[in-house]
C-alpha cells in the first residue's frame, strides 16, 4: 500500500514522512514543488529509503499528478502542500491563490479522475486528507469559548482566505462526487525544521545571531501551539479512522501570548546557550509595527478529535519548547542551510525599520 504526501519538503509535511517512515512500513511518495520553505534536507534521513520516493512538482500540475496517481495507486492523498506565511501572504498574494486554491483544484481533479473508476471497496477506501488551519475561523475576542468545528468561517488575511477557498472546494467534492475527503484544522505548529521566517524558529535564530526579536505591536496576540509531532500523530488518526466528510480540530491546549512565547525562548537560551556579555536575551526584544490586519487570538476546541478518534496532545508547551530550542542548538548547520539569500531578501525587506 502506498500514500501520496504533497508538501513533503516543507516544516509538517517533512515531520510527517519522518514519523511515517518510522512507524510503518508502506510506501510513501512524496510530491513538492521546492519553494523558498521546501526543503530536502528535510528528508535526507530518508533518501535512499526503498520506501520513500520523493518527486518534485507542482500539485497544479494535473498531467504529472495523474501519472503519479497512475503509477503508484496510492490508497490516500494527504495534502500539506500551500504557501503558508502570513506576512508574504499581505505582501504578495498571488502565490497563495496559485497554490492554495488553484493548484487544490486541481489536484482535486486528479484525484477524482484516479478514483472515480476504481473498484467499489477501493473507491470506499480511499482517502483525501486535506491539512488546513484554524486561521479561517478568523479571530476570537479574550473571552470567547475556543473554535469547534462548526464555528463560521471568517478568514482575515489573505493566506486564511485563501485556505478557506480550498476547505469549501474540498467539502464540494465530497458532496458533489462522493471523493472520501477528511479535513482538519490545526493551530499554530512548532518544532524541528520549521522555517526561520515564523516567529518560534525566528526568535531562536535572531537570539543567537545577536539580532532583534521583532515582536508585533504590542505582543498580546493569542495563538494555540502544538508541538508538530502531535500535530503529525493525529493526522495518522484521522487518516485511519475520521469519517469521510468529516472536519476535525486539532490543537495543543496552550494558549500564549507572543510575548509570553518570546520570554519562553530566551529564559531557554539563557539557561543553554548564556550570551557572552553576561545578559539576558530579553534585551533583544524590539516591539514593531503591527502586522495589518492582525488576528487577534486563536484557540481550538479539539473535543471532537479527543471524544471520537481518541487522540489528544502529549506535549505541554515547555516540554515542546524545550525540545524544540535544543533541535535549533543541534541544527546550526540546518538553519544555515535554509536562510539563503531569498531568505534573506525577505527580511530585510519584512523587518526594514
Ligand atoms: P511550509 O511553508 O513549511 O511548507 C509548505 C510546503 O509546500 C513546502 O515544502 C513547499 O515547497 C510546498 N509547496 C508550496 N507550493 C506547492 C505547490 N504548488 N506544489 C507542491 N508543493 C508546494 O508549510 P507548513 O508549515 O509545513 O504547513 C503545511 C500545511 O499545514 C499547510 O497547508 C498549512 O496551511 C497548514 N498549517 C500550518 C500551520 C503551521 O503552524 N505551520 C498551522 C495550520 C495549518
Ligand atoms: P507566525 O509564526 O507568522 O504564525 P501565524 O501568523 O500563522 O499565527 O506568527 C505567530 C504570531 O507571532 C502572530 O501573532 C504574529 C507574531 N509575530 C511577531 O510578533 N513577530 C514576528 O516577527 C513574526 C514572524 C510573527
Amino acid at each position: 500500500m502506498t500514500i501520496l504526501v504533497t508538501g513533503s519538503a516543507g516544516f509538517i509535511g517533512a515531520n510527517f514522512v519522518l514519523d511515517w517512515l518510522q512507524r510503518h512500513d508502506e510506501k510513501v511518495v512524496s510530491l513538492d514543488k521546492l519553494t523558498y520553505a521546501g526543503n530536502l534536507r528535510n528528508l535526507e534521513s530518508v533518501k535512499d529509503d526503498a520506501r520513500h520516493r520523493f518527486v518534485r512538482g507542482d500539485i497544479g500540475d494535473n498531467p504529472l499528478v495523474a501519472d503519479l496517481l497512475k503509477e503508484h495507486r496510492p490508497r490516500a492523498v494527504l495534502n500539506f502542500a500551500a504557501e503558508s506565511h502570513v506576512d508574504r501572504s499581505i505582501d504578495g498574494p498571488e502565490d497563495f491563490i496559485q497554490t492554495n486554491i488553484v493548484g487544490t483544484f486541481r489536484l482535486l481533479e486528479a484525484v477524482r479522475a484516479y478514483w472515480n473508476p476504481l473498484a467499489e471497496e477501493e473507491r470506499r477506501n480511499f482517502r483525501f486528507l486535506h491539512v488546513s488551519t484554524d486561521e479561517v475561523y478568523g479571530s476570537l475576542t479574550p473571552a470567547a469559548p475556543a473554535f469547534c468545528e462548526t464555528h463560521r468561517y471568517q478568514p482575515n488575511s489573505p493566506y486564511s482566505a485563501s485556505k478557506a477557498a480550498s476547505d469549501h472546494l474540498v467539502r464540494a467534492y465530497h458532496h458533489t462526487y462522493g471523493l472520501p475527503v477528511l479535513t482538519t484544522h490545526c493551530s499554530n505548529n512548532y518544532g524541528p525544521y520549521h522555517f526561520p521566517e515564523k516567529l518560534i524558529p525566528l526568535v531562536i535564530n535572531n537570539a543567537l545571531l545577536g539580532k532583534p526579536l521583532p515582536v508585533y505591536g504590542d505582543g498580546q496576540q493569542i495563538r494555540d501551539w502544538l508541538y508538530v509531532g502531535d500535530h503529525c500523530g493525529a493526522i495518522r488518526r484521522v487518516l485511519e479512522a475520521g469519517r469521510p466528510g468529516e472536519t476535525y480540530n486539532i490543537g495543543g491546549n496552550n494558549e500564549k501570548t507572543n510575548v509570553d512565547v518570546v520570554h519562553a525562548i530566551c529564559g531557554m537560551l539563557d539557561e543553554l546557550r548564556p550570551r557572552p556579555d553576561g545578559k539576558g536575551y530579553r534585551d533583544q526584544i524590539a516591539f514593531i509595527k503591527d502586522r495589518p490586519g492582525h488576528d487577534r487570538r486563536y484557540a481550538i476546541d479539539a473535543s471532537r478529535i479527543q471524544r471520537e478518534l481518541d487522540w489528544k496532545p502529549r506535549e505541554t508547551f515547555d516540554s515542546g519548547i524545550a525540545k524544540t530550542v535544543r533541535w535549533y542548538l543541534d541544527n546550526q548547520a540546518w538553519v544555515q542551510s535554509v536562510t539563503s539569500g531569498a531568505y534573506r531578501d525577505w527580511m530585510d525587506r519584512q523587518y526594514r525599520e
